[in-house]
């Protein structure tokens, strides 16, 4: 997309799509592509903010020379962040301005030397809350460990109050023409920006809580983030989702998510949507897991309250995928959510027990009957099925 693109006096978006990479971190879906956001402040020091995934260097270098001008190099390059879709171009970047200084935290230090075998020497470290002059911009940094990694940390222009938060307030999806929150369809980046926050982040809730904190006592006119739309027009707007969102508050819903070899499980999942849209429940999400990406999947588990999981048996335990999902959600430190559970065995069961298993350990409002079916679910487990669905609607 042309680029650079202004977002306020002296500083560009010089960020690139990605529509060819399949699977971010090789394991989550991008249908609709990412942007990696990239910022530069011409000042009478010139600053990169964050740089991106190294396949995309040469564009990224021809944009930042339409910026320089009368003999300018860039003067520093602040790493807030040094997963390589923004620290991969870092290396092949510092021979072509061999002169830039990087500027990171103390941990991001070894990141550079393990990533990109940059010495510390070349690093300028700061501390939380320590400034840069650039001229007429003042830069302040503000450390937020494990908002994604530990060496995360955001950076504030204070002349112009914006705030480049890092994967924060990012999400999935390339900038198509437009790039600020005034400029694009929100309604389908909320989902893209949950489906971010929730599978990269969602782990870090209660950092991104801590960070939050922090923040507050910023006055933020645009929140730069390096995935998707910068906001500019209503930052509050995308620092209220993430505050919920890091909360854990749910809406009401319920996400039912099931594992079903022959269409017996599903035949039971089917009956349990049955029976909360009886009780009223009109946002209700229905999940094979085996054609279900577990990233869509989690995506709606973090935005509803209601959660009914559903496994047949295999080999005497969970259905595989579905043993990923509840492993994923138990490392997400998933909390808060009116849980119910079934499944179906035929010559042994296994996955009702390891579902119950789940069930207890954490902070759930675990629903009742718990219902397991042999073989094909009979007319009592199906009445059992429906009173689950009654049960979890009422608890909503
Ligand atoms: Fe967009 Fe944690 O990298």
């Amino acid at each position: 997309m042309d680029s650079p693109i202004a977002i306020s006096e002296d500083i560009y978006w010089i960020g690139v799509n990605d529509l060819e990479t399949e699977l971010f971190e090789a394991i989550w879906p991008l249908p609709q592509g990412v942007s990696y956001n990239s910022y530069i402040i011409n000042d009478d020091k010139v600053v990169l903010i964050d740089t991106l995934k190294k396949t995309y260097l040469s564009q990224f270098v021809d944009k930042i020379k339409t910026v320089l001008k009368n003999g300018k190099t860039v003067d520093y390059l602040v790493v807030n962040h040094m997963e390589p879709d923004h620290s991969g171009a870092m290396k092949m970047l510092h021979e072509i301005f061999p002169e830039m200084q990087i500027i990171g935290n103390k941990k991001t230090v070894d990141f550079i030397k393990g990533f990109y075998d940059i010495d510390e020497s070349q690093v300028k470290v700061v501390a939380d809350g320590d400034t840069l002059e650039l001229g007429k911009h003042t830069l302040q940094f503000f450390l937020t460990p494990m908002v994604h990694w530990p060496e995360t940390m955001m950076t504030y222009d204070q002349r112009n109050k914006v705030l480049f938060s890092g994967d924060a307030f990012g999400g999935f999806g390339t900038l198509n023409g437009g790039i600020f929150d005034d400029e694009v369809d929100l309604n389908y980046f909320e989902n893209e920006i949950l489906r971010y926050f929730s599978n990269i982040v969602g782990k870090y809730s209660a950092m991104v809580q801590k960070a939050l904190g922090r923040l507050k006592a910023l006055d933020v006119s645009t929140i730069a983030s390096t995935h998707g739309p910068i906001f500019r027009k209503d930052p509050s707007y995308i620092v209220d989702l993430y505050d919920r969102w890091s909360r854990q508050e749910s809406e009401r819903g319920v996400v039912i998510v099931y594992a079903s070899m022959y269409g017996n499980t599903q035949v039971m999942a089917e009956s349990i949507a049955r029976a909360l849209a009886k009780a009223g429940i009109d946002r209700i999400r229905l999940h094979n897991i085996s054609r279900s990406h577990m990233s869509y999947v989690i995506t709606d588990v973090w935005r509803f309250k209601g959660l009914i999981l559903g496994s047949c048996t295999y080999n005497t335990k969970l259905f595989p995928p579905m043993e990923m999902l509840v492993r994923t959600l138990e490392n997400d430190k998933l909390k808060g959510r009116v849980l119910g559970i079934f499944g179906s065995y035929s010559w042994s069961g296994g996955a009702v027990k390891e579902l119950k298993t789940f069930a207890e350990q954490k902070d759930f409002n675990f629903i009742q009957p718990v219902v397991e079916s042999k073989f094909a679910p009979s007319e009592e487990d199906i009445a059992q099925l429906r009173l689950l669905g009654k049960n979890v609607a009422e608890a909503l």
